[in-house]
């Protein structure tokens, strides 16, 4: 029976004899592919037969790759979440065939018994870093900034848009005066870049940038550039991820600041579904990865080497 059945797979499996299903979001920016890179690697190294599904940033080819998982009997299934919402029905079947999902890097609004763990940054908390390194640059100087947003619905445009704004709430010098999407991709980037420099007087307006993530920056950047004027200098620019690629820019002057998302997110969820499989451990419904802020005082070059080994 299939109680009997999953008393067995608790005590017996170990991540080397799993199949494991992924459903990608897609491949957005260089930390999307950086953490596609590693969770494969992550599998392989484990023994874990992964079967990996890029849904091209839509949510119904995320809903239709969970359940062929579903179909297919995998052990586990690993969900990197597009948007927040419409996932209930999905996750209860999952539930309904005992297969335990685990979340990465993004939340979704449906209650916590649908899914085993989240492994994923505090993104509120992201947002407050990058707001608080901005409050301490400009020192009470007026600031207008304008906002590059994530993917719309999505848990890390929400929560570091609220986590940046809750750091500015109370300092009157600093004013978000545009903000709009730009999907996490670099082309969109810098076309929505484009359109804020236009609007505010070819960009004398703005004092600084903040993107929800590193490759709307490098989009925007060259965006400044085109515009005649100085990123990092004439426009502050702070963003999050810690890619390789804003390091490189740091290093020339012409990103400020980044917050680091380590895309080893399968790491710890692999270690989670050995201990449950194997042990019956529950984990904890978070599993908490870090924040670390990196500027240009943190020899960026060196930390450029570093980052392209890993995933990169
Ligand atoms: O969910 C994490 C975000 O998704 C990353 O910050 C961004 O680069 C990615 O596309």
């Amino acid at each position: 029976s299939a109680t009997i059945l999953a008393a067995c797979m608790v005590g017996s499996a170990s991540a080397a004899d799993l199949v494991v299903g992924f459903s990608q979001i897609g491949s957005e920016s260089g930390w999307r592919a950086a953490e596609t890179t590693l969770t494969k690697q992550q599998a392989e190294q484990r023994g874990v037969d992964l079967k990996f599904a890029d849904a091209q940033q839509k949510q119904e080819n995320q809903i239709k790759a969970i359940r062929s998982f579903i179909a297919q009997g995998v052990n586990a299934i690993l969900l990197a979440p597009v948007v927040a919402t419409g996932w209930d029905e999905v996750l209860q079947e999952a539930k309904d065939a005992e297969i335990p999902v685990i979340l990465l890097d993004r939340t979704v609004d449906a209650s916590d018994d649908l899914y085993l763990t989240a492994v994923t940054s505090d993104l509120v908390h992201e947002g407050s870093v990058a707001g608080k390194w901005l409050v301490d640059t400009v020192a009470g100087k007026d600031c207008n900034v304008v906002e590059l947003q994530g993917t719309t619905g999505s848990s890390p445009a929400i929560d570091r848009k609220k986590g940046f704004e809750e750091a500015l709430a109370g300092h009157d010098n600093l004013k978000i005066i545009r903000s709009q999407t730009g999907d996490f991709t670099r082309t969109k980037g810098k076309e929505v870049m484009e359109s804020f420099l236009k609007a505010e007087n070819g960009g004398k307006n703005i004092c600084a940038l903040y993107a929800h993530n590193d490759d709307m920056a490098v989009g925007a950047i060259q965006a400044i550039k085109e515009a005649g004027l100085k990123p990092g200098t004439d426009i502050l620019v702070v963003s999050i991820d810690a890619v390789p690629d804003i390091f490189q820019a740091m290093a020339t002057g012409e990103a400020n600041a980044t917050v680091e998302l380590t895309p080893n997110m399968a790491g710890p969820a692999f270690d989670a579904l050995d201990a449950y499989l194997k042990d019956g451990k529950e984990p904890p419904k978070w599993i908490q990865t870090e924040s670390k802020l990196y500027t240009q005082a943190d020899d960026p070059m060196k930390v450029y080497e570093e980052k392209k080994g890993l995933g990169y």
